[in-house]
């Protein structure tokens, strides 16, 4: 039976599968994680800097809904774009913190934001459209995009633009295919926050070209620039909010990245495509998480300033310590929990004969020498670049950091 299914499959004797699916590259982060992961289980004492999410436990207000969720037998089908009352529950955050009033049918709940904006590419595209991605980008959007049918079209900004797209880099990368420009504020990797400035310049641009934005808004409540605020783009008026899909999730906020719990909030018609096909995708999102994340938003909220506090001192103390170290340079982190840094000035540069190429090749040497891992950024779009997530302790980030001086003031 397989043999004769996989002879119909073959093109030059492989196997044919999706050439889309194939084309996917493999994740040049993942290789330093996994490097990472083995030195530990070899007993290494290694500083990994490369987490994406809290280091917090899930609050505890939380976990107790889950377990009544299922102590009540809330463990069946559930409406596939989520209960109303999740939904409702996200309609009154947005109202509450973002001023935008939705309704919750242009809510869907997905399985973590992530799903949520493949499920926005799949609904919003037809092949050959574009998407205008600004870089650095998180790397996942490129790769959902293309999936999807989909073009991405990279718009590489720049540090003294606090790597926000201008009105100039919009202008250039439009074409008549031109379909969404996706935005992420708080940034990851780069920690900046759109202002309102910032966020006009979009809205003007999608307004006039009727095209829309998807506002990856997933770490809003970690901020620490006292003078930056987190703006919904939605709320700067009724044209940019009918051509507005906000994507936001529990993952960050509450330390609930496992839960697997994301939305979209958009027009009603785009809404109402994304929960069909979300239906015959996923049914649903697992109901006892959603009961978790009902809690979460409708719950108290000080283990969100808890938690951003502590990210705030390590934000602080990790930007001390990296202006201090030679030939490497950061903007200050306003949000989310990652350092940008730039590590140009270190190419060529040599570690016991090892050349620095890139990036990549930095992040090797270091992990291979001083034990520490760092997120190299090719796959950000910017090679010359290293993320360092501060989602760790702070005697961890002390411990990394020192290393990471060593190394540097070792470089011939
Ligand atoms: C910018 C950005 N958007 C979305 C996500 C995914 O969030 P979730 O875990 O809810 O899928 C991440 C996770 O790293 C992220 O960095």
């Amino acid at each position: 039976m397989f043999n004769v299914l996989k002879k119909s499959f073959e093109v030059n004797g492989l196997m044919e599968l999706s050439r889309k699916i194939l084309s996917i590259k493999p994740s040049a982060t993942l290789a330093v994680t996994a490097k990472a992961k083995a030195l530990k289980a070899d007993g290494k004492d290694v500083v990994a800097f490369a987490a994406g999410e809290p280091d917090f436990d899930t609050p505890e207000n939380i976990k107790q809904a889950a377990i009544k969720a299922i102590n009540d037998g809330f463990t069946k089908y559930t409406t596939s774009s989520g209960i109303i009352e999740l939904r409702q529950a996200v309609c009154d955050k947005l109202k509450r913190e973002n001023n935008v009033q939705y309704d919750p049918s242009q809510v869907v709940i997905s399985n973590g934001a992530k799903h949520a904006l493949a499920n926005v590419f799949m609904t919003i595209l037809n092949d050959g459209d574009e998407v205008i991605i600004p870089a650095p980008f998180w790397l996942s959007y490129s790769t959902m995009v293309m999936v999807a049918g989909g073009k991405p079209v990279i718009v590489y900004t720049k540090a003294e633009n606090n790597f926000m797209l201008t009105k100039s880099d919009l202008e250039g990368a439009k074409t008549d295919r031109t379909r969404a420009v996706i935005i992420t504020t708080p940034n990851n990797p780069t920690g900046m926050i759109a202002s309102l400035d910032d966020l006009k310049v979009i809205a003007d641009f999608a307004v006039k070209n009727d095209i829309l934005v998807i506002s990856d808004e997933i770490y809003e409540h970690l901020i620490y620039n006292p003078d930056k605020k987190h703006i919904c783009i939605a709320s700067l008026g009724k044209d940019i909010y009918d051509r507005t899909i906000v994507i936001n999730g529990v993952s960050k906020s509450y330390s609930m990245t496992g839960w697997r719990i994301g939305y979209a909030a958009c027009p009603p018609e785009i809404a109402k495509c994304i929960s069909s096909l979300q239906s015959h995708t996923a049914s649903n999102p697992n109901s006892i998480a959603q009961m978790a994340a009902l809690e979460a938003l409708n719950g108290p909220q000080d283990s969100v300033e808890y938690m951003r506090q502590q990210f705030k001192k390590r934000c602080d103390y990790i930007y001390e310590r990296e202006e201090s170290i030679p030939l490497i340079s950061a903007l200050k982190p306003e949000g989310a929990f990652y350092l940008y840094v730039n590590i140009e000035k270190t190419i060529g540069k040599k570690y016991n004969g090892e050349e620095i190429k890139d990036g990549a090749s930095f992040a090797t040497i270091l992990l291979e020498n001083k034990l520490t891992a760092v997120v190299p950024c090719a796959d950000f779009g910017t090679p010359n670049y290293i993320r360092l997530s501060y989602a760790i302790s702070i005697d961890d980030i002390k411990k990394g950091m020192d290393r990471i001086e060593e190394f540097i003031k070792e470089l011939k």
